[in-house]
């Protein structure tokens, strides 16, 4: 028997305790790690989605030519997948570094532009190498001085500029050299040119992790550790950073992630709240005369006061001029279950004109079953919450539910010692239509066969 009754005006439903499942395999776990476009990996992100579950969804739930979006879109791997599958992708994210990542893929410097610019960079680098590598050798012997100035982001200034001060954890990770290189990249790369900002983002990916490939190993590629943590692991045990020249780690960067070929076509990333995303979606849509109604929505919501995406990407919001407490001020996942559930009724409302009326919605929820460190009890069931209180009043068809149990000691989340992994354990999927006709549609294609074959051969359903 059902136990709850909801209200919706005149009309009442009757929901079941637990949601329907739909027939829909998680064989995207089955999948190496690194499967689909080689640009995937550009920059690592934390709590972003496989691009093997993306394809799971774009291949299943739209065609060739539509359109398939996603208002919380990180590093952007839907927008991605959808492009690389001849869909159109399109993301947004109100974090600047998930922007930046994005519109890095989605609108991709082509490999000669890339490699012809840092050949421009690399000459001027040499041309000034002296100047950059004094300002460098400054910043480090002074870590906690009186402030060295460095030039700010994307000015274009040389290293007599003294713009900003650098922080002592940037001074204390890298080796004088990687660091005046650094700087120097910094100042000239330019986010709001194409070229520069695919550069941008592919430096962020390889500017801290654990082999050789990257700038410093102080911290891992995942996130950045706590300042505090930089300070003291220097302290501790004398931490010597390796001498790494940056302009060669980002060309074998570039080759890596130019393996593949660039999609044919290219995407939209936006910047901006995920409230208004449907309708900016559109509006940016028409404007380069597409089709303005996505096909699909696929999506993973900020999870409830898990993540700090400033905190936990200090660095790399420092090498790009975004202030890492600013994101974390604006970004919508240190709520609580309440004012999250009536942002995510905001961001559901919006969504549902920007779908086709056989346009399908898929969220990627995370139950939260720890909090920061915190058994959490908001955060339990959470898709279904979402359901009754987000998407029902919203107007949305339930298809169904997908389980994606997620190993616990696999999930990025280590951020609290023994609560590793714990704090977003089973990732739930709910799959809505926005109409009827979507729900059937949704329905109707759950267990189609897809082809796993990547490069694709045949990326549509069997
Ligand atoms: C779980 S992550 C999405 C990861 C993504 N699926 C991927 O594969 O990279 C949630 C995202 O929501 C973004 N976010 C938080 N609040 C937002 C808001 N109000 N509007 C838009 N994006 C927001 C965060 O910056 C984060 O990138």
């Amino acid at each position: 028997m059902p136990d709850r009754i909801i209200d919706k005006g005149q009309l009442a439903l009757e929901l079941p305790s637990t949601l329907p499942a739909i027939a829909i395999e998680p064989e995207w776990k089955g999948q190496p790690r690194l499967w689909g476009h080689s640009l995937h990996p550009m920059c690592s992100y934390l709590a972003s989605f496989p691009a093997a579950l993306a394809h799971a969804f774009i291949a299943r739930y739209s065609r060739p030519g539509d359109v398939v979006l996603d208002p919380f879109a990180g590093r952007g791997t839907a927008p991605l997948q959808a492009l690389a599958e001849g869909r159109i992708g399109v993301g947004n994210d109100l974090n600047p570094l998930a922007q930046v990542l994005t519109a890095a893929k989605v609108e991709p410097g082509l490999p000669a532009e890339t490699r012809t610019r840092l050949a421009a960079l690399r000459l001027a680098w040499n041309a000034d190498a002296v100047a950059w590598l004094a300002l460098g050798e400054r910043v480090v012997a002074h870590p906690d001085g009186p402030g060295v100035g460095v030039p700010a982001p994307g000015s274009g200034r040389g290293p007599d500029a003294a713009d900003e001060a650098v922080p002592i954890e940037v001074a204390l990770a890298f080796h004088p050299r990687t660091l005046g290189q650094l700087l120097f990249l910094r100042s000239r790369l330019d986010l709001e040119d194409r070229v520069d900002r695919f550069l941008a983002g592919a430096l962020a990916g390889i500017l801290h992790g654990k082999t050789p490939s990257y700038l410093s190993t102080i911290m891992p590629n995942t996130f950045s550790m706590a300042p505090r943590y930089v300070r003291d692991f220097v302290a501790l045990h004398g931490y010597e950073p390796p001498d790494r020249d940056a302009f060669d780690a980002l060309s074998a960067k570039l080759d890596r992630l130019y393996r593949q070929p660039l999609p044919s076509s290219t995407g939209i990333a936006l910047a901006g709240d995920a409230r208004t995303a449907g309708r900016r979606a559109r509006a940016a849509l028409r404007s380069r005369g597409l089709p303005d109604r996505a096909r699909l929505v696929l999506t993973s919501p900020p999870y409830l006061r898990v993540l700090k995406y400033g905190y936990y990407n200090w660095l790399r919001t420092w090498l790009l001029g975004f202030d890492a407490r600013a994101i974390d001020a604006a970004l919508d996942d240190a709520h609580h279950r309440e004012p999250w559930m009536a942002f995510m009724r905001e961001v559901l409302a919006d969504l549902r004109p920007a779908l086709t009326d056989d346009g399908i919605a898929v969220l990627v929820i995370g139950d939260v079953e720890m909090d920061r460190g915190k058994p959490s009890t908001s955060g339990h069931l959470l898709a279904e919450r979402v359901w009754e209180e987000a998407a029902f009043p919203a107007g949305y068809r339930l298809a169904g539910l997908v389980r994606d149990e997620v190993a616990a000691n696999r999930k990025m989340t280590r951020l609290w010692g023994d609560e590793a992994g714990k704090a977003t354990k089973t990732d739930r999927i709910l799959v809505l239509g926005a109409t009827d006709a979507g729900r059937r549609r949704a329905l109707a294609g759950a267990d189609l066969p897809l082809d796993w074959t990547w490069p694709p051969t045949r990326l549509r359903p069997l």
